[in-house]
């Protein structure tokens, strides 16, 4: 079971679209995938048409010990993808946690005794660095960063980068960088590009060559409580997805075969 983090703590950057549209297409390549909604807006569980009535257990159950994962999950429409949905008591979580023995990981716990149900975990971040992100960056084995092409991109990446670090040196050593995704990329815009020269310079590799456009469809899908690559699976956001989702796949480690 493979996981990844997507986070940034910048808020509208693209996290939970990219956490929905790299999960739909992830399932579509054949791999069982769980989606956990760690966000109190719940948006990744809306985008994927989980109404309220649908989330009698969530996110902040597992985390508060109410719950196991196998218990709180939902089944989506998508073959293969399942969702851990969040509801606003997670708004609280932040708080609540501190009080909790393990208070940054508890979301690791609860993964390690889930059966191995599902090839790979995302984790849709929150935008801030505080208990809930924590939790994903203990949990998780890599994170993808969204970033989007806008002047300040890089200034926010340095104090998530030494988040990662503090992680790294005190609880989970191994937690890596799958790779940096470029959002909302504007052709037309000067400063898009100019931007995402930068960042390539100052980071190189570990910056995906996909970049997702910025377009309307993508935003419009969750609206339908559908991933963009069901909405409309040919517009230029899937097909950027469905790209940067075989650049994922080629970064992950080779995943055992089925016994
Ligand atoms: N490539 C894109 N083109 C156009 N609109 C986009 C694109 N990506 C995301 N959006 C829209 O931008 C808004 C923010 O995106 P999203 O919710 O994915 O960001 P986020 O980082 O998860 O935000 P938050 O920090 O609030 O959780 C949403 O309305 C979304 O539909
Ligand atoms: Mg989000």
């Amino acid at each position: 079971m493979i996981r990844i983090a997507v986070a940034n703590q910048k808020g509208g950057v693209g996290k939970t679209t990219s956490a929905i549209n790299l999960a739909t297409a992830l399932a579509a390549t054949g791999q069982r995938v769980l989606l956990i909604d760690l966000d109190p807006q719940g948006n990744a569980s809306t985008g994927l048409g989980i109404g309220a009535n649908q989330r009698h257990r969530s996110s902040y159950d597992v985390l508060v010990g109410n719950t196991t994962v196998s218990d709180a999950v939902v089944n989506t429409p998508i073959p293969r993808l399942d969702v851990l949905p969040a509801t606003v008591d997670l708004s609280g979580a932040e708080i609540e946690l501190v009080e909790l023995e393990a208070r940054t990981h508890r979301l690791h716990k609860a993964l390690e005794v889930a059966p191995a149900d599902w090839d790979i975990v995302l984790i849709d971040c929150p935008p801030s660095l505080g208990l809930l992100t924590m939790n994903a960056m203990v949990a998780a084995d890599s994170l993808l960063v969204p970033l989007q092409c806008e002047f300040f991109a890089l200034e926010g990446l340095s104090q998530l980068l030494s988040t990662v670090e503090r992680i790294r040196a005190r609880f989970n050593p191994s937690l890596s960088i799958l790779g940096v995704a470029l959002t909302m990329y504007d052709r037309r815009n000067r400063l898009t590009e100019q931007v995402s020269k930068d960042v390539r310079a100052v980071l190189g590799q570990v910056v995906f060559d996909t970049v997702i456009p910025r377009n309307v469809r993508l935003s419009e899908a969750p609206s339908h409580g559908l991933p963009a690559l069901i909405y409309d699976h040919r517009c230029s956001g899937s097909e950027a997805y469905i790209a940067l989702t075989r650049e994922l796949l080629a970064r992950l480690p080779r995943q055992r075969e089925a016994a």
